[in-house]
């Protein structure tokens, strides 16, 4: 809940895509945001002010100043001025300082105020080259831009200049008012769950879901961290994942070693949620084994615990942070596996309590020196955030 008791001052200029501003100011309210709105004289003939008034907000629009100095109060109020969608005309204005509207002239007086983009029109404006220039001069002068999404237009046209989807726009929200502790820090994350197969379509896995990795992927991502996350069988549409993640598709204990050999020593900080199976197949088959043909004696093969592996290449500078689902002795399991694995910090779960697969977590903390954290049940989103404050640098 970044965004919560934030003033967010909502700009809405002139393109078809304003409509889509109604879900992003829904969005805004659920996450506790107070929200004020202007609507530009264009952007009042593609969506009424009366949809938000109806939600109890008053709204304020170019041809209607409430007071002369609206433009002044407006700025001061906000926490962050956010104009969605932002057109090529309002766009080009605010790069050469033209404030000639309600919504330029808060601009204008908004000072070190954070200000966020969301460009939305034609894929040809979008690629105009007088507006990338604007757009890398707003940059430059730390406007923040949420890159338009790629599809088909109201016009007919395909190309980049979508209005975003809400989830990426919340997202550039919350990230803008986190401290960027992790900036210029390489993050790889483990998550899912590893598949051993017998032949194509059997294997041994568990019920991980991942949803713990990609809820620290996100999370590093706002912090500023260069992320790659190995994902081993994730369903990625089970959750919002950011697009500046670099994702690594893995399947089995073997694919995830090779991603591991090759990733880790580039990475500063290492988060290994992925839950990996201790035991592969002796023999695979590569045809699909019919069952009166299948061997019930299988045999097993120990895989290597690769966290020890890899705690044994570790350089000094690098941070090795495990996983472990356990329902017995808990915090004794913890230990020992923070010792034997020589680990940085270790997150223990009882996983006997309904947590694998859900949107929820809480566990322990234990970090090298032996002391440790409880956290209570909260979204793993959550936990997410406060794990990663919890490692020292
Ligand atoms: N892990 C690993 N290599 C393995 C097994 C696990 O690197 N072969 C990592 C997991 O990704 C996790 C941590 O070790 O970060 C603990 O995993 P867990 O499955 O809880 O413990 P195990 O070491 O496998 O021990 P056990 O199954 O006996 O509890």
């Amino acid at each position: 809940m970044t965004l919560k008791d934030k003033n967010i001052l909502l700009c809405i200029t002139g393109s078809i895509a304003c409509y889509k501003s109604v879900d992003l100011y829904r969005e805004l309210k659920r996450e506790g945001a107070n929200v004020k709105i202007t609507v530009s004289s264009s952007a009042a003939k593609f969506i009424s002010p009366y949809i938000f008034e109806s939600f109890g907000e008053e709204v304020f629009s170019d041809d209607a100043f409430k007071s002369p100095l609206a433009h002044v109060s407006l700025s001061k109020y906000a926490d962050l001025i956010l104009i969605a969608p932002a057109t090529y005309n309002t766009i080009n204005k605010l790069a050469c300082g033209i404030a000639d509207t309600l919504i330029t002239l808060v601009v204008s007086a908004s000072q070190d105020k954070p200000k966020v983009l969301v460009p939305a029109m034609n894929p040809n404006m979008f690629s105009n080259k007088i507006l990338q220039k604007n757009l890398d001069s707003l940059i430059e002068q730390n406007f923040y831009v949420v890159s338009p999404g790629i599809g088909g237009l109201a016009c007919g046209d395909f190309g980049e200049g979508k209005f975003p989807d809400t989830s990426d726009i919340m997202f550039e929200l919350e990230s803008v008012f986190k401290e960027k502790t992790l900036k210029g820090r390489r993050v790889l994350i483990t998550a899912g769950a590893t598949r051993e197969y017998l032949d194509p379509v059997r294997f041994i896995s568990n019920a991980s879901s991942g949803k713990m990795g990609i809820s620290l992927a996100n999370e590093a991502i706002k912090l500023g961290a260069e992320v790659s996350l190995i994902a081993l069988n994730i369903d990625t549409s089970c959750q919002y994942i950011n697009k500046n993640i670099r994702i690594i598709k893995c399947k089995s204990f073997a694919d995830l070693k090779d991603a591991l050999l090759s990733e880790f020593k580039r990475c500063g900080i290492l988060l290994m949620a992925a839950a990996v199976s201790d035991y592969s197949f002796k023999e695979k088959s590569s045809n699909k084994i019919k069952k009166g043909d299948l061997n019930l004696n299988v045999e097993l093969v120990q895989n290597e615990d690769l966290l020890k592996a890899l705690s044994e290449m570790k350089k000094e500078e690098q941070i090795i942070f495990g996983f472990a689902a356990e329902t017995d002795s808990v915090i004794e399991n913890g230990r020992k596996k923070l010792s034997e694995k020589s680990l940085d910090y270790i997150f223990i779960n009882d996983v006997s309590k309904d947590i694998i697969g859900g949107d929820e977590n809480e566990g322990f903390l234990i970090n090298k020196t032996g002391e440790i954290k409880t956290f209570k049940r909260e979204s793993k989103n959550k936990l997410a955030e406060e794990l990663l404050a919890e490692i020292s640098l």
